[in-house]
């Protein structure tokens, strides 16, 4: 069986949130976010849109290019840290606005990596004779977490959408190797305290700004570039390739020197590296599906070429992804 990833679609919010604005906001410079994170700018999300709105403009694209019907999908699966409601699971609310009536529906909680846990879900439910075709979505609303009184998070973080529609036929998959991994003993570096089970919302969770992200960087950085070139590494080695075989080196995009310390070690060329953080920020689980879907407009991404995806985040996990396009 040949898992494909037949189309990619994406939406970017018009909003955008330049570096001079956050000067306004809190103590920082446009020469020190980007320096220190290669970020220019970031999207924002209109009020009045959730997480599942900008899901939702994703895979209208992604089921247009693929020319498929609403109908015709099998399951809806939205990788995100920022869900419409705790429940129930955005990806219901985008099978509801889609139509897409027959499908099963469910969310991923993967941080950053998202896109690729999901993806790797949705090949194993390809196996199963029931399912054809399978929307996969990374959607965040990072702004609606984001403390925009906090210099060390709010430079960092922006919104937007990416989808793929991923069906199986008898020819080759595209998906040549993968590798998840977990490391919870950290899972404190990079977290949203408030808001779940251990700490429900009250007064004090509200007023010590509970629900917002926090996260200790230096320490999220150092584990990031170790984990992405591990993860790097082990595609490689399950597919039988070494990193200058590779045309693409899409990486999460969550700081320009991480891309960097990885592209690096890896010993991978920078022309081969796609970068969009100036545009974008770090999108989370957005992240490697809209630039999947920038390059596949831009017509960078050509039929046959190897591309390997690649992410961490909160938990921490990490994944990796090798691909034929
Ligand atoms: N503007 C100006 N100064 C700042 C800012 C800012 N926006 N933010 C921090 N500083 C200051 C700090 O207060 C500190 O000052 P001090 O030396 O007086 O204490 C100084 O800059 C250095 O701070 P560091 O945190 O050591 O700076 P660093 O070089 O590590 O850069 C950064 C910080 C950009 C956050 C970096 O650590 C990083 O990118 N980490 C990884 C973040 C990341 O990728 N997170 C992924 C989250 S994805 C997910 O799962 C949602």
């Amino acid at each position: 069986m040949g898992v494909k990833i037949v189309a990619m679609g994406s939406y970017i919010p018009e909003n955008i949130l330049t570096n001079a604005d956050l000067e306004k906001i809190v103590e920082t410079s446009d020469s020190w976010i980007v320096e220190r994170t290669g970020i220019r700018e970031r999207h924002i999300a209109s009020p009045e849109d959730a997480t599942s709105d900008l899901a939702y403009r994703a895979a209208v694209k992604a089921l247009q290019k693929a020319e498929l019907e609403p109908e015709q999908i099998d399951v809806i699966l939205v990788a995100t840290a920022c869900p419409d409601y705790l429940f129930p699971a955005t990806a219901c609310i985008v099978q509801a606005h889609l139509g897409a009536k027959r499908s099963a529906c469910f969310d991923i909680e993967a941080a950053c990596p998202g896109f690729i846990y999901a993806l790797e879900i949705a090949r194993g439910l390809l196996s199963i004779p029931n399912y054809r075709n399978i929307l996969v979505i990374g959607a965040e609303t990072l702004s609606r977490i984001t403390d925009y009184t906090d210099r060390n998070t709010c430079v960092l973080f922006g919104d937007g959408a990416g989808a793929a529609v991923v069906t199986k036929d008898n020819s080759d998959s595209d998906i040549l190797s993968s590798y998840l991994k977990g490391n919870g003993e950290v899972h404190k570096l990079l977290m949203l305290p408030a808001g779940g089970s251990r700490k429900p919302a009250s007064f004090e969770t509200v007023r010590d700004r509970d629900h917002y992200l926090k996260m200790q960087g230096r320490e999220v950085f150092k584990h990031a570039v170790n984990g992405m070139q591990d993860a790097a590494q082990k595609v490689l080695e399950r597919a039988g390739f070494r990193s200058e075989d590779i045309d693409w080196l899409v990486p999460h995009q969550a700081n320009i020197r991480i891309i960097e310390a990885t592209r690096e070690k890896l010993g991978i060329q920078p022309n081969k590296v796609y970068v969009n953080i100036d545009r974008m920020g770090n999108t989370s689980a957005a992240s490697i599906p809209i630039a999947l879907s920038e390059m596949e407009d831009k017509g960078l991404l050509k039929r046959g070429q190897l591309v390997l995806i690649v992410s961490f985040g909160a938990g921490f996990i990490y994944g990796a992804m090798l691909l034929r396009w």
